[in-house]
C-alpha cells in the first residue's frame, strides 16, 4: 500500500504510513498565476493499492478540486484501489436544505468524490453522519471522540464537567462523559441563518470551581466557544478547556475565545494548525487496512 497526501495533510499522512508501515509520498502540486490546479502523481502506480489524505482546509474549494484531480488521476493511472481519507469534510454543516432554494453541498461534493473514482471514503466527526448515505461505496465516519478522551485522561483538570455548546453535540459530549465517569450537559443554541448571529441559553449549571471542557467538532470564528464559556463563567467555572476535532480558527477567533476566558484551544490534527494536539493517526489507520 502507498500513502499520498496532498497539500496540508503531510504531517497527518507521513504518521499514518508508519503505523501502517507503508510507503508514503506528497503529490506534486501548484497553483498556475491564474488559479488553476496542477497536480502531478509523481511514481508509478499501476496495479497499486492506494490511500490518499487530503483535508479540505484551508481553502476549501481549492482543496476539493484538488483532491478531485488526485482521485481521477490516481485511477486513470491504473491504481487498484484508492482509498479516500478526508479528516475534515468541508461543506458538511450545509448538510439540509435550511431555506428554500439552497444547495445542499456536501451532497453534490460526495457525489463528486464517488464519481471521480474513489473505491472507498473515510472522514473523521462529519458534522451530521447521515449525510454519507448519499455515498454507494464504503464509506465510514471516525469518531475522533476516543483519541479526545486519552488527551484530556492526561490533563490536570479539577473535577471537570463535559459541555456541548449546543443540542446537536449532546452525544459527543455524552460519550466522552461517560469514557471518563465525568458530568456532562450543553446548553441550547440558535443561529439565525440569514445573519448567522447565535443565541444560547445554558440551563442553570452551577460549577462552583470546577474545571469546564466544552467540546465541539469545529471550532469557526469561535463565537460559540466564546459565547457558552462566557454562560460557564457567569457559573463560576475554573478553568475553560475548549476542545474540538477541527480547528478552523477563521480570523481573530482565538482572541475572541481568550478574551471571553478561554484558558486552552486543544484540537485534533484533522487541519493541521498550532493547536493540533491530538493525533487521529491511530484511528484512521486501524480502519483503512
Ligand atoms: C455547529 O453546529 C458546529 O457544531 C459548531 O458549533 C460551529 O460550526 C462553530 O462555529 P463558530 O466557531 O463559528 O461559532
Amino acid at each position: 500500500m502507498i500513502v499520498f497526501y496532498g497539500p496540508y495533510s503531510s504531517k497527518l499522512g507521513e504518521k499514518m504510513a508508519k503505523q501502517l508501515n507503508a510507503k508514503s509520498m506528497g503529490i506534486e502540486h501548484k497553483i498556475f498565476p491564474d488559479g488553476e490546479s496542477y497536480i502531478r502523481v509523481p511514481i508509478n502506480v499501476k496495479g497499486e493499492n492506494v490511500l490518499l489524505i487530503q483535508s479540505t482546509y484551508p481553502n476549501q474549494d481549492k482543496r476539493i478540486i484538488e483532491l478531485l484531480l488526485m482521485i481521477d488521476a490516481l485511477k486513470d493511472l491504473g491504481a487498484e484501489k484508492v482509498k479516500v481519507i478526508v479528516p475534515y469534510m468541508a461543506y458538511a454543516r450545509q448538510d439540509a436544505r435550511f431555506r428554500e432554494g439552497e444547495a445542499i453541498s456536501i451532497r453534490t461534493i460526495l457525489k463528486l468524490i464517488e464519481a471521480a473514482g474513489a473505491d472507498e471514503f473515510f472522514t473523521v466527526d462529519i458534522h451530521k453522519e447521515f449525510s454519507l448515505d448519499i455515498l454507494k461505496i464504503k464509506a465510514k465516519n471516525i469518531m475522533a471522540v476516543n483519541a479526545i478522551a486519552e488527551f484530556l485522561r492526561n490533563m490536570d483538570l479539577k473535577s471537570p464537567f463535559i459541555l456541548s455548546p449546543d443540542r446537536g453535540g449532546l452525544e459527543r459530549a455524552r460519550i466522552l462523559g461517560e469514557k471518563l465517569g465525568l458530568e456532562f450537559g450543553y446548553f441550547e443554541k440558535t443561529r439565525d441563518r440569514i445573519s448567522g448571529a447565535i443565541t444560547m441559553r445554558g440551563e442553570k449549571i452551577e460549577f462552583n470551581g470546577r474545571d469546564v471542557v466544552i467540546v465541539d467538532d469545529v471550532i469557526s470564528t469561535g463565537g460559540t466557544i466564546a459565547t457558552a464559556c462566557r454562560i460557564a463563567k457567569e457559573g463560576r467555572a475554573g478553568k475553560v478547556i475548549a476542545i474540538c476535532t477541527h480547528a478552523l480558527l477563521i480570523n481573530n477567533a482565538v482572541e475572541k475565545m481568550r478574551l471571553a476566558g478561554v484558558d486552552d484551544i486543544i484540537a485534533t490534527d484533522t487541519v493541521e494548525g498550532e493547536f493540533s494536539k491530538i493525533t487521529v493517526a491511530h484511528l484512521l489507520a486501524r480502519e483503512v487496512q
